[in-house]
């Protein structure tokens, strides 16, 4: 068994690797070592190939990945006086080199040995080594996603903080980061390029790289320990802080699509990560309703004591609704949507449940579902004042889209922990006729879910009451030509007028 002892890094395994290569020495008999080479105890670092301890390492680590030719390391100061021949030039392809690369940065202690044994079979003229359907180039390509995915967000999550000049040694900006993997000294290299004059350094459990305005210093021996949080009263900052929480909208809040864009690991590096679980919190205990509810607090001025019933959004009645936790649809809705209209109609209109618009102005169909809805209700001959209008599920469910808010069908266990509020306005209302707006709304009032085909153009009695079923008015709008468009809505005026009908001679008012 062969003993290679190398520096933890690329250059430094990869002149031993084909040093070995060209001895032919197989994976099985090298047990590789890294580390500081100084640091070894003398008789391990005499032995073997100890690697060029003098070399440069911003030029190992800065060296674009990419070459089609890995040929021969020079013979390194501390290796025997060189009996060994220079290693034939190996020629790997392009993106086999990057994967290389791209692995080495990947922190785990048997990589060399890995990485050794990949090459080897590649030299050996086994491709296979390099493709992800082989057993170690899945590992190869596992290894160097990871990387891949840590350099991204090295670049992306690190903050830095400026600094009170105390010494002209002191760096202007410091940042502490965590880096899953050893991406330290190339997130280097990408600042270095990008900060100018500006000297900083990035602080990490496992090194640190310092740019004192024209070079580049990484020390991947020094861990710093601990958690390292610069105080600072950098304006800067302060301003971001303050924009930060100015493009808050609790309204929007989407935890899951939150977390997955900036992952919770990172927040705590974030200036603006300390703010966002208070804003989580504050956005679901309230702020969704009263989105400037905290800053408004915060204003100077004469503090009104108010009673918490009118301390309530604007309309009628105060509702738990609002504090309704059946399902989850709260946490994301930024407020309950309850039925609206006259206390004793005789026509309930039933719809699915809030849209985007419903759901930001607290009233059903005032969007553009809604509007349809009054032209449907306009050539019945109806007036949307003598109708109550209503949903079977009383929060919005919905889904990111780019910017928009994107309409999602309730589930059946989200309609039927909703029937609660259904049951309760049927009680108060008691209309005598119900029209069913789509398969949603009849599945509600039916509790059980059905398919709005075999209800359509019939009305039939349930519990006493008319039940019209016909189609939703945002089925009209998501048809694609007029003609279609107009044949849906002409079957939901239909519907409206035989629900008129039903109601009786004295028409549909109180
Ligand atoms: N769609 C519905 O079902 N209800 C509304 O209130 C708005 C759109």
């Amino acid at each position: 068994m062969r003993r290679i002892v190398i520096e933890d890094h690329f250059a430094s395994w990869r002149a031993a690797a084909l040093r070995a290569l060209g001895e032919r020495l197989a994976p099985e008999a090298i047990e590789w070592r890294a580390g500081d080479v100084a640091d070894l105890p003398q008789d391990q670092a005499a032995l073997d190939y100890s690697e060029d301890h003098g070399q440069d390492h911003n030029q190992d680590h800065g060296e674009a990945p990419g070459k089609e030719s890995t040929g021969g390391a020079a013979s390194a100061p501390g290796s025997p006086p060189t009996t060994t021949p220079p290693p034939p030039p190996l020629h790997v392809s392009k993106e086999f080199s990057a994967l290389l690369h791209d692995a080495a940065l990947y922190r785990d202690p048997q990589r060399w040995a890995f990485l050794y044994k990949v090459l080897w079979r590649w030299q050996q003229g086994d491709r296979s080594a390099a493709s992800p359907a082989d057993v170690d180039g899945a590992r190869l390509y596992h290894m160097a996603k990871r990387v891949r995915r840590a350099k991204h967000d090295m670049i992306a999550y690190v903050r830095f903080r400026k600094q009170q000049a105390t010494a002209s040694s002191t760096p202007e900006y410091i940042a502490w980061y965590e880096p899953e993997h050893d991406v330290l000294p190339w997130a280097a290299e990408h600042f270095a390029q990008r900060m100018g004059a500006a000297s900083w350094l990035i602080a990490t459990p496992h090194g640190a790289a310092f740019w004192d305005g024209s070079q580049l210093h990484v020390d991947r021996q020094r861990a710093v320990e601990g958690e390292h949080r610069c105080e600072t009263d950098d304006e800067a900052e302060a301003l971001w802080l303050t924009y930060y929480r100015s493009t808050f909208n609790p309204a929007r809040l989407n935890e899951t699509a939150l977390e997955q864009h900036m992952p919770v690991r990172f927040w705590k590096g974030l200036p603006e990560g300390q703010l966002i679980p208070g804003m989580i919190s504050e956005a679901k205990s309230g702020a969704r309703r009263i989105a400037q509810a905290s800053s408004v607090g915060e204003l100077d001025g004469k503090a009104i004591p108010v009673e918490a019933e009118s301390a309530q959004p604007l309309r009628a009645l105060p509702s738990s609704l609002d504090a309704c936790r059946r399902c989850d649809l709260w946490r994301q809705a930024t407020q309950a949507v309850p039925g609206a209209g006259p206390p004793h109609a005789r026509v309930m209109l039933l719809g699915e449940q809030p849209g985007d618009q419903e759901d930001l102005n607290g009233k059903p169909f005032v969007g553009p579902a809604g509007q349809l809805l009054d032209v449907a209700m306009q050539r019945a001959g109806l007036v949307r004042k003598d109708l109550y209008l209503t949903n079977a599920v009383k929060h919005f469910k919905w889904e990111p889209r780019g910017k928009r808010r994107l309409h999602k069908t309730p589930a059946q266990r989200e309609v039927e922990a909703c029937a609660h509020w259904l049951d309760q306005e049927l009680q108060t209302i008691q209309p005598s006729v119900i029209v069913a707006l789509g398969a949603t709304a009849l599945s509600a009032l039916l509790q059980r879910k059905v398919a709005l085909r075999d209800y359509l153009g019939t009305p039939f009695q349930a519990a006493g009451r008319w039940v019209v079923a016909t189609y939703h008015p945002s089925f009209a709008l998501r048809q694609s030509d007029d003609a279609a468009r107009e044949k849906v809505l002409d079957e939901i005026s239909k519907a409206l007028t035989r629900a008129q009908e039903l109601a009786g001679e004295q028409g549909v008012g109180q």
